[in-house]
């Protein structure tokens, strides 16, 4: 099932006019005299990232067809965008004429069918290589010559899903960072075999996103997550260790350090179960006792405590102020 969100959040009938939308597009999106070729932009997963992906993508003017697994899924990625959306209205951040041709040029699916016609697919669902790997080997056999895929992975190498595909050449890294609307980064990741022309094409769609890229080689952990992980993983021995507290140990970062927010907030933020499953695979690529998730993060998955999403995490998520929980 594909449907279109209007502007009053209704769903329609899909529709190919998207020429004005296109026009805007080309005339903004060109480095160096290439006009950029990418128009249609597929974003497999509507979660907390695929949801970011898929708004930026549409405020910045490219179509957006956005495929969830289950109507259910698809209805909670499509309130989470039109939310965010709607956030940006009101801190005057964007028009409401804005935030309504963004709405207009995303489509919603459940079938792997309708991003058949995609310029470049962005992956984002969960961090299970069978599972992407399933996904690329379907798309492989529906998108045209020229689509680029793109995996938002975390922690697993780009290199074990293009292998598994007939597209090698055209299989790059996108890693966004949470939130991804606030966030200016974007890995762009170059495997062995990624051939420079998508590289290329891969580095300017990252800018005609408004975002700043950054190249990034194919290990697990790209640049960033290979020094934050260990730097979160840190934080809990040291909680484990006994050495402070959680509301102290995230005061100690944010003041001494001037970090945004504290390493368990950071936790909290981007996911207990998110961290707990990218710290297994880069201690299984790595074998570095630095990258081991230590039993504590395990003992706080076991509860069900995946952080603000579920409501608890290190903290209590549900009053005003997030309150740090036994541990
Ligand atoms: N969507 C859209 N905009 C948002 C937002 C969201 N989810 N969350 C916050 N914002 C905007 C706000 O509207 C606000 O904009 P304004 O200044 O123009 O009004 C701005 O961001 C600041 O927000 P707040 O004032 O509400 O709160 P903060 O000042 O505390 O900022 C934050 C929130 C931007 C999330 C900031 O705390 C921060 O930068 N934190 C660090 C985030 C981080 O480290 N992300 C990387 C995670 S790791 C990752 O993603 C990789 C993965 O592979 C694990």
């Amino acid at each position: 099932m594909v449907s279109r969100e209007t502007s009053n959040g209704s769903s329609g009938l899909r529709s190919n006019d998207s020429n004005r939308t296109n026009e805007t597009h080309n005339e903004r999106n060109t480095r160096g005299g290439v006009t950029l070729d990418i128009k249609r932009v597929g974003v497999v997963g509507c979660g907390l990232m695929g949801s970011g992906i898929a708004e930026v993508a549409a405020k910045s003017g490219f179509d957006v067809v956005v495929r969830e697994v289950t109507d259910d899924f698809l209805e909670r990625g499509r309130a989470r965008i039109r939310k965010s959306l709607d956030r940006a209205v009101d801190k005057e951040k964007l028009t409401t004429e804005d935030r309504d041709d963004a709405l207009g040029r995303l489509t919603y699916t459940t079938s792997v069918d309708d991003l058949a016609e995609c310029d470049i697919v962005i992956e984002a669902i969960v961090e299970d290589l069978s599972a992407k790997n399933e996904l690329f080997q379907r798309l492989d056999e529906l998108c045209g010559e020229n689509t680029i895929f793109a995996s938002n992975t975390s922690s697993l190498t780009i290199t074990d899903m293009a292998a598994a595909t007939d597209r090698p050449d055209r299989f790059v890294g996108l890693h966004f960072f949470n939130p991804v609307p606030v966030m200016k980064l974007v890995e762009v990741v170059k495997t062995i075999a990624t051939s420079q022309e998508t590289f290329d094409r891969a580095f300017e769609f990252s800018e005609a996103l408004g975002k700043v890229p950054i190249a990034a080689k194919d290990n697990s952990g790209f640049v960033v997550n290979l020094l934050l992980v260990p730097y979160m993983l840190d934080a809990i021995r040291q909680l484990e260790r006994g050495v402070a507290s959680i509301k102290d140990i995230d005061t100690g970062m944010q003041l001494g350090c001037g970090y945004p927010m504290g390493p368990f907030v950071l936790c909290d933020f981007v996911g207990i179960d998110t961290l707990y499953r990218i710290s297994e695979i880069m201690f299984e690529e790595y074998r570095e006792e630095r990258y081991a998730p230590p039993p504590l993060l395990k003992r706080i998955v076991s509860m069900g405590r995946y952080g603000r999403k579920t409501g608890k995490g290190f903290y209590d998520w549900s009053g005003d102020e997030p309150v740090p929980l036994p541990v």
